[in-house]
């Protein structure tokens, strides 16, 4: 695939997000190592705990589509509030353990910080996480 903006395909993705509780849209866009790019927005329920964020619903379907060898290698996060402004927003705990099944010492994951886009490897956003 050619040179991706994966910030354009987040912000693409958020608007479809279902966010009806929070009325906060959150996109994902990730790149992965097969050269594949696949996106996901949030999806809220009246259950609030069962709410899936946009980051393991893109990377659910790149599963889904490459099968259990999928890697990442970039994985763009991006968000806007009720009022439709863009704030700063890291991906949760959960997403970071989820983003660091797939991720090589490579990946990298972007989101919006708190002066501007923010680029961190994996072990950067989740040191000593969860392993066997
Ligand atoms: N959210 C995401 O989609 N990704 C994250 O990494 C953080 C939080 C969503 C979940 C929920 O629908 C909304 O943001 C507010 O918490």
């Amino acid at each position: 695939m050619d040179k991706v903006d994966l910030k354009a395909e987040a912000d693409k993705a958020l608007k479809k997000a279902y966010s009806p509780y929070s009325k906060f849209k959150v996109g994902a866009a990730i790149l992965t190592e097969a050269g594949n790019l696949y996106t996901g927005c949030n999806v809220e329920n009246v259950s609030y705990g069962l709410t899936i964020c946009a980051d393991r619903t893109a990377i659910t379907r790149a599963v889904a589509n490459e099968g259990p060898g999928m890697k990442l290698r970039e994985v763009f996060v991006a968000n806007r509030n009720a009022n439709g402004v863009s704030v700063p927003c890291s991906p949760c705990g959960a997403c970071r353990q989820f983003i660091a099944e797939f991720a090589s010492q490579d990946t990298r994951v972007h989101y919006a910080g708190e002066s501007g886009e923010v680029t961190k490897s994996v072990s950067e956003l989740l040191p000593d996480g969860f392993r066997f």
